[in-house]
């Protein structure tokens, strides 16, 4: 199995190019089951989630033709079959977005469950009850979601308890397709849903107050879509991490090709810790802090600050001085990097989905272990600054949301090889 050597590289320089959104890109990919034309996808991250539901797709009997390294035509026209297997969802949970197109097009489906992963139980409840709102007949059995809508999908008023963003997506896709309106109250307000929704207003919805806290959409009553091409945002995410690279090292780097406003919980995270950020149209740079100062954190849906990046800053915190404290409020369980850290000498301790890092720790070079994919990027951070040398394993966790990372990191400084391992 792979896995990356890293040697301390405390000090950064240049930039690097930001990718397409990993968590934008999904969905989009399934909203192509709406379109009655080739849908033509472009700045796509080239990731294995990506790759995994593009072959979902084609398995369902779409067809995909690549048009560069992060450009791809799909065409959904020719799906013959509606069930989602579990071998499939195992490998990639976002799966559970073909749920609401399939239903919304061909008016019946079958979704295994995607079970939960490393970072909690991950239910699909809500998207479930909200298909079963817009008139659908769905229940559980043997591991699978078996819906089916006859008569197609009606508008319906969705109000989440709980704001999820693979729901509202789900939501959005079929309510697109539905007869009649559908309002849903408490959406998810990320960026991604912003593309989702904008994406489907030029496909020919009539669809309004994305980004607000209710969003309406009347439906065509199945008729297909008319999409035009679609360039992925970039990855604020992936962005986010970069920023952190610079931060833990208190180096200068910047960051190209992304939209600012995306990451301005970061970025004023990254002020109050004491480093400078300077903003133009397209691009951040980070430049070097006087002095790190400890900070707290609680994860929130966005805009607040993001659980994607609460690794990533932990990974920071080891380097701030004093306590800093992360509260994780979205997941249950996503603190498995804390172990890992604390096997490089980092000061951490847990109390329930509170977390206190005390610094200013030096790190030391050792063999950890990836267990998910955020988790990974804070263990390379980590990495930067540790002493000697340090190696991450199970970086299969890595390859499906970083595109090109260790080509990206070499560029700003960073010692770092991908080598063949011994299994772990
Ligand atoms: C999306 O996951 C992202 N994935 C996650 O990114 C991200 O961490 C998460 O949103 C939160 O921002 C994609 O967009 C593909 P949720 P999602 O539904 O939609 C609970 C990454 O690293 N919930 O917003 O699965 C759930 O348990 C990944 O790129 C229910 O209870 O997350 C959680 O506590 C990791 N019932 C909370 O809501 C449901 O039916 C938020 O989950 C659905 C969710």
């Amino acid at each position: 199995m792979d896995y990356l050597r890293i040697k301390h590289s405390d000090n950064l320089y240049g930039s690097v190019k930001i990718s397409g959104a990993k968590n934008s890109a999904l969905p989009l990919i399934a909203a192509t089951i709406l379109s009655k034309n080739d849908v033509v996808l472009e700045n796509l991250p080239n990731v294995v989630d990506v790759k995994v539901l593009i072959k979902l797709l084609t398995m369902l009997g779409a067809s995909s033709k690549d048009i560069n390294e992060n450009s791809v035509s799909i065409n959904t026209n020719n799906i013959n079959n509606t069930q989602v297997v579990y071998d499939m969802v195992r490998k990639m949970r976002a799966s559970i977005l073909l749920l609401g197109p399939l239903l919304a097009r061909f008016r019946k489906c079958q979704v295994s469950l995607p079970g939960g992963c490393a970072i909690g139980a991950r239910p699909v409840d809500l998207h479930i009850k909200a298909m079963g709102n817009m008139g659908a007949d769905i229940h559980i059995t043997n591991g699978y979601i078996n819906a089916s809508a006859p008569k197609g999908l009606k508008g319906s008023n969705i109000i989440f308890d709980k704001i999820t963003v693979t729901g509202t997506e789900n939501v959005i896709m079929a309510a697109a397709l539905a007869k009649g309106t559908t309002i849903i109250t408490n959406p998810a307000k990320e960026p991604e849903i912003i593309q989702l929704c904008d994406v489907l207003r030029q496909a020919g919805v009539e669809i309004s107050g994305q980004g607000s806290n209710e969003i309406v959409i009347v439906g065509s009553d199945g008729e297909l879509l008319d999409f035009k091409n679609i360039e992925i945002i970039p990855d604020r995410i992936e962005a986010g991490t970069y920023l952190c690279a610079g931060a833990i090292t208190n180096s200068s780097i910047t960051i190209n090709n992304v939209i600012p406003k995306h990451l301005e919980a970061i970025t004023n995270k990254l002020k109050e810790i004491g480093f400078g950020i300077e903003v133009d149209s397209s691009s951040i740079t980070i430049l070097k802090a006087r002095e790190l100062s400890g900070f707290e954190i609680t994860t929130s849906e966005y805009p607040g600050f993001p659980t994607d990046m609460q690794a990533q800053f932990m990974a920071l915190a080891t380097q701030c001085n004093g306590v800093s404290t992360i509260k994780e409020r979205l997941f249950e369980n996503r603190f498995m990097h804390v172990n890992e850290l604390q096997r490089l000498g980092a000061n951490i301790s847990l109390l329930g989905n509170v977390a206190n890092i005390s610094g200013r720790s030096n790190l030391i070079g050792a063999d950890v272990m990836a267990t998910d994919l955020r988790a990974s990027s804070a263990l390379i951070l980590a990495a930067l600054i540790a002493s000697g040398e340090t190696r991450i394993h199970r970086i299969y966790h890595l390859d499906r949301g970083y595109e090109k990372i260790e080509q990206k990191l070499s560029t700003i400084g960073v010692k770092i090889e991908r080598l063949k391992g011994d299994k772990i």
